[in-house]
């Protein structure tokens, strides 16, 4: 059966992955606290996005950009005119939703009122800040906080390409927090006021584009599939062609089937944005926004590719598609979540059998030391062997190790579970950290 939303949110809090944010005061208007779990799974998500994009290829880069940025630049983008949501009010509950997610002409789906709505308004989604101690009347020190990172790479694109010297086609990433003041946040960290994205914006020439376009869309696709996502929970939807942004040739999402949204959700958009993004910044800065073709001796302004990924949304679809209910044997149940060894908070715990043995302990602590300094690993003894067992597939730990008896009086090895399988192996002591850092990178 598919995991519900109160599961995953239950065992987020139970377990240290995610709090709600500001709960000693009752929470704050979803928003969520990544915990000592959670803070390494995400993390682990964005290095794994990081090591793809960036570490991996010779034609990207990478950019941290400030979050307030100048005035300007949300004027260039589009987003002062048309980062808009249509809002209706209900009349009678004054419940408020978004335009577009309401049937006007059905009663209200909170209080059932008919006829209640009020027309709808465009309401801008940037959050406003004033810069300085006051806000001026004229409105003259008024700045956004980003609701995208994407603006802050394509004003660093000059600067950028002089300093590396990069050709095209090439592209600029980056990981960062972003703001939208959504009407209807919800379905946990789905859709949220603050999130972070991983975006790359991939510079080349026009002609290239179309196929850059579709090698980029493979590209993101196999990554979730090389991370663990399972296929039949991924799909590729192309947007109308209708539905597009005049600037846009095409945009496809990667969606992901959440079990608490009926339909498949997006993960990632890719976007051909043609120039326009270079193009309106050139206008408003009245600054050069081109690149100099030294084999064609022409200057062009790039067309762009934007691979727009969610940082959050992809950490929840990756917990939710490791997440599995098992009968171990009839009436006992295991909590294990199956993520991909390389975006598993804890990779191997160490465990003494007896927390009371000394020569034991010594030896477990000692191993988790020397593992320590190469992959993530615990000590934990607070418990029997079977709960502690229980906890760690609870958080998807890959390997447990135990040390025991006769690791001490008999052979000097030492017990690894393999949190999938179950099975256990013995391993000698002198072996073990080769052998479990051999199957974590395979
Ligand atoms: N620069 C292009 C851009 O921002 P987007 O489709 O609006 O495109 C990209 O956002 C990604 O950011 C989405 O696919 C999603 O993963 C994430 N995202 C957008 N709004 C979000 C929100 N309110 N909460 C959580 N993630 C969000």
């Amino acid at each position: 059966m598919a995991v519900t939303m109160d599961e995953i949110v239950s065992l987020c809090k139970r377990r240290g992955f995610i709090f709600q944010s500001s709960e000693i005061y009752g929470g704050f208007a979803s928003t969520w606290d990544y915990g000592p779990l959670g803070v390494e799974l995400k993390r682990n998500v964005k290095n794994a996005w990081w090591d793809a994009v960036v570490r991996q290829r010779d034609d990207m880069v990478g950019l941290d950009a400030a979050i307030l940025m100048h005035p300007q630049t949300w004027v260039a983008s589009g987003h002062v005119a048309t980062f808009n949501d249509p809002l209706v009010d209900c009349k009678k509950c004054n419940s408020r939703f978004r335009a577009d997610h309401v049937d006007l002409n059905a009663p209200c789906p909170v209080c059932g009122a008919v006829g209640s709505f009020t027309e709808p308004r465009q309401f801008n989604m940037m959050f406003r800040t004033a810069v300085g101690p006051v806000e001026k009347e004229d409105g003259s020190n008024i700045a956004y906080l980003r609701p995208e990172t994407a603006q802050g790479i394509f004003v660093n694109f000059q600067n950028v390409q002089t300093t590396t010297r990069k050709k095209l086609p090439f592209g600029i990433a980056q990981i960062g927090k972003a703001f939208r003041n959504e009407i209807t946040p919800g379905n946990f960290t789905f859709r949220t006021r603050e999130f972070e994205q991983m975006e790359i914006e991939y510079f080349c020439r026009g002609e290239d584009a179309e196929r850059l376009y579709k090698e980029w869309i493979e590209a993101r696709f196999q990554w979730y599939l090389d991370l663990g996502i399972k296929r039949e929970n991924l799909s590729l939807r192309e947007h109308d062609l209708a539905d597009l942004a005049h600037y846009s040739k095409g945009t496809t999402d990667i969606e992901y089937q959440f079990p608490f949204i009926d339909e498949p959700a997006e993960l990632e958009g890719i976007a051909n944005r043609s120039d326009y993004d270079l193009t309106q910044h050139a206008k408003f800065s009245g600054q050069k926004m081109s690149y100099f073709d030294q084999e064609r001796n022409e200057h062009i302004v790039p067309h762009v590719i934007e691979p727009s990924a969610g940082a959050d949304r992809a950490t929840l679809a990756f917990l939710v598609d490791a997440y599995n209910e098992e009968e171990v044997k009839p009436g006992d149940t295991r909590v294990v979540l199956k993520f991909s060894p390389k975006l598993a908070p804890v990779k191997v715990a160490v465990l003494p059998l007896a927390k009371n043995k000394a020569p034991i302990v010594e030896v477990a602590k000692k191993l988790q030391k020397a593992l320590i300094k190469k992959t993530d690993a615990v000590y934990d003894d607070t418990a029997a062997i079977g709960r502690l067992y229980r906890r760690q597939d609870e958080i998807g730990t890959p390997y447990c190790v135990t040390i025991d008896f006769d690791t001490i009086e008999k052979d000097n090895a030492v017990t690894v579970r393999d949190r999938d399988t179950m099975l256990q192996e013995r391993v000698s002591l002198d072996q073990v950290e080769k052998y479990l850092l051999d199957k974590l990178e395979a």
